[in-house]
């Protein structure tokens, strides 16, 4: 698709933790008329901001097709899907909704030719990755939700092989943001803590101190998705999912740096069973085929992100 040409894009899970700043992202880029966002849950949030909402639940492929029609969409963002602590709880679940809405959107972009962008994970590494994953490190996931990302990876790249669909995928690391909350992933502490900080409570942390997780400011990360969206198709090496560079620091090192700007901040450490989660994705990953590919680099630090988390949710 040329740069020039008029996007109709359709958001699934538009009013999660992503969906919600991507359609304002995508807005102010591409007009707000341009975008139709769905999910299963039904909302008002969108009343005031001109796009479109419609009610969607993307195991229901004859409704997707209604609106791929009436709204001659050249461009899905398919964000709905069950994240790592909710798949774990519900797997069959999981497996239905991420695998089961994501052949929907590339078996309908078969006959109707929209640009996907279907996001992968950190998850589709398991523990036998150390330290840092590269772009091809080995995929042995150890949550139902890490299996769907992988199974969706090769569905990407078996759909861009076999039958030409342009379909666009990032591992995103764990995303810290304050406009919504997260739902229901095992990076979930990493937004929590700022709440907590903020509204002056002390947090109980659900992983310990140690742990150390991919991690990145959604601002990068809504640029990542744009920018690849944007990207030659044919520079892309990667259809399923590219690593991206990534913040990478512990548990212990964000309350520390939280702590700088409000000193009076406490925090403790009680790992549940998300630990488990959490021990078995790496440290970082390598976002350098990304960058060759495409040119992505990580503008926010450590230091940036709290700082930008803080006074956000403080206004
Ligand atoms: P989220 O849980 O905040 O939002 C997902 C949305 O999907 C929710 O609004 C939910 O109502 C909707 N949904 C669930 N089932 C649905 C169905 N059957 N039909 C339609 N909508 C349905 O998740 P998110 O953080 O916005 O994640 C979006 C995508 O990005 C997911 O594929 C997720 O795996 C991926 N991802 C997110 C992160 C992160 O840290 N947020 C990291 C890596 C990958
Ligand atoms: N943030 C996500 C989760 O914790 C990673 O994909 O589930």
């Amino acid at each position: 698709m040329g740069e020039t040409l008029e996007r109709r894009i359709l958001v699934t899970g538009a009013l999660g933790q992503i969906g919600m700043e991507l359609l304002e992202a995508l807005s102010s880029r591409y007009g707000a008329d341009s975008i139709i966002a769905t999910d299963i849950r039904d909302s008002n949030k969108l009343e005031s901001s001109g796009i479109k909402f419609h009610k969607l639940d993307v195991l229901n492929k004859e409704e997707i097709e209604r609106i791929i029609q009436k709204f001659d969409i050249n461009e899905v963002y398919h964000l709905a899907a069950l994240l790592s602590a909710s798949g774990e709880n519900n797997p069959e679940l999981c497996w239905k909704i991420n695998m089961g809405g994501l052949l929907n959107i590339c078996e309908l972009s078969r006959n109707y030719k929209f640009r996907i962008f279907a996001p992968s994970s950190i998850a589709v590494f398991g523990s036998d990755v150390i330290g840092v994953a590269n772009q091809n490190s080995p995929l042995n996931p150890a949550t139902i939700y890490g299996i769907t990302k992988v199974s969706g990876e090769l569905l990407a790249e078996y759909y861009h092989a076999t039958h030409d669909v342009d379909i666009r995928g990032l591992r995103y690391p764990g995303l810290i943001s304050w406009k919504v909350m997260p739902g229901g992933g095992t990076t979930d502490y990493a937004v929590e803590i700022f709440h907590a900080a903020v509204s002056g409570k002390r947090y109980t942390c659900f992983v310990d101190e140690k742990t150390t997780l991919p991690m990145m400011y959604m601002d990068d990360a809504i640029r990542a998705t744009i920018e690849l969206m944007e990207a030659p198709s044919e520079n892309l090496s990667v259809r399923g999912g590219y690593n991206l560079a990534c913040l990478s620091f512990t548990a212990e090192e964000l309350f520390q740096e939280i702590k700088m700007i409000i000193p009076e901040f406490d925090c403790d450490f009680e790992p549940d069973h998300r630990q488990r989660y959490a021990d078995s994705w790496p440290d970082a990953t390598d976002g350098k085929q990304a960058e060759i590919d495409w040119g992505f680099k990580i503008h926010y630090d450590l230091k940036s992100m709290c700082y930008t988390m803080i006074q956000s949710l403080r206004q």
